[in-house]
């Protein structure tokens, strides 16, 4: 089996989740009469504080139900450049909602309220008016950095003074409160609405809830319809939800340990770069030196000793993501086949790196 850290995406159903899923009771849940899905989405707006919840089938779709819930078309959405919203879920908040997106220069893909305040546009016939703010934590392409509680305070706190909306993109929401000690209730507070996946660190075959007020969740689930996301018998993927809200969560501080070994192994490494301060959830963002091809070559060379890493969001730059399939064993596996390729003479190295064209 090669060590799978591209993403916490590739998760499998652990055996006592399928069992979760054979056992699940089902009913129509486009009429409400799914029990699981009841249970699952009181039991997701009960743990984040909030009045209601949705099951969607994708952290893409509920992110984008979101921006259809809080903009109309025409308006404007304020984000990180990095922001998953904007730059990876196909041009969605353009085609779905008619809204367009402005980028903001952040810092690993967080912003602060120094960042946004020259943002404001007065009303004007030139601007499309600017409705939301759309927050990530943890961040993906930003590298994987949480907001510490003040910080996102005080950001919800200037967009609300503002009269935008917020919502959050928190795809690995229970990451960061894992990294950060705080309370998920208390972070989410400050956010009209939010995001979470199941089937990230929380390994599920698939799944999502949008997560705020009954109003906006009811104007949400108008969007879900839309998208084609109202489902039938979704009690199936939703039993395999409730069990990772029940047995997942605490776990991934293991995640993040591994994630910190496997980043402190590669900075003992001449050819790498790696910036430990930052690391501080399940993802470790590397740079290898170009001495030793680009880093989709790397990744190749990687592939052919049973390690999987991809390319992430620049020439030399890659992405390890630790999860629920990754052991202790596993990083310090991956940590030494790039030991063992940087071993090699560049010469060599390079032209290894030259059959890959
Ligand atoms: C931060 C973030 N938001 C949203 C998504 C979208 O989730 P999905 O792939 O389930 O649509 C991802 C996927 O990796 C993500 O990393």
């Amino acid at each position: 089996m090669p060590v799978e850290l591209r993403s916490d995406t590739f998760t499998q159903p652990t055996p006592a989740m399928r069992q979760a899923i054979a056992n699940a009771v089902c009913g129509d849940d486009m009429v409400g009469e799914d029990p699981t899905v009841n249970r699952l989405e009181q039991m997701v707006a009960e743990r984040l504080g909030k009045e209601a919840a949705v099951f969607a089938c994708s952290g893409t779709q509920s992110n984008q139900m979101g921006v259809w819930t809080h903009c109309r078309t025409g308006d404007e959405l304020l984000i990180e450049s990095t922001g998953h919203i904007a730059n990876y879920e196909g041009g969605a908040p353009a085609v779905l909602s008619g809204v367009s997106c402005r980028y903001v220069q952040g810092d690993g893909g967080l912003l602060s309220v120094d960042d946004v305040k020259g943002q404001l546009r007065p009303p004007n016939q030139h601007f499309s008016p600017t409705r939301l703010l759309c927050l990530e934590n943890s961040t993906n392409l930003g590298g994987g950095r949480t907001y510490s509680l003040q910080q996102f305070a005080d950001i919800c706190q200037w967009a609300h003074e503002h009269d935008m909306k917020v919502h959050l993109d928190g795809a690995r929401l229970f990451n960061a409160c894992a990294a950060q000690g705080y309370d998920v209730a208390e972070l989410v507070s400050h956010v009209d609405t939010v995001s979470i996946c199941f089937s990230k660190g929380l390994g599920c075959p698939m799944g999502s809830a949008l997560v705020g007020t009954a109003e906006d969740i009811a104007r949400a689930r108008r969007a879900r319809k839309l998208f084609g996301g109202a489902l039938r018998q979704a009690g199936i993927v939703a039993a395999a939800a409730i069990h990772a809200l029940e047995h997942h969560v605490e776990r991934l501080v293991d995640d993040h340990a591994n994630a910190r070994l496997f980043a402190e192994r590669l900075a003992e490494l001449d050819s790498i770069r790696v910036d430990l301060e930052r690391v501080e959830t399940n993802l470790v963002f590397f740079e290898v030196d170009a001495a030793w091809g680009t880093a989709a070559q790397f990744s190749h060379l990687l592939k052919e000793r049973g390690v999987h890493i991809n390319p992430a969001g620049g020439p030399q730059r890659l992405r390890a993501c630790t999860h629920l399939d990754v052991s202790e064993a596993d990083v310090i596996v991956a940590a030494e086949a790039i030991r063992d390729i940087l071993s090699t003479t560049v010469t060599e190295s390079a032209t290894a790196i030259g059959t890959y064209g």
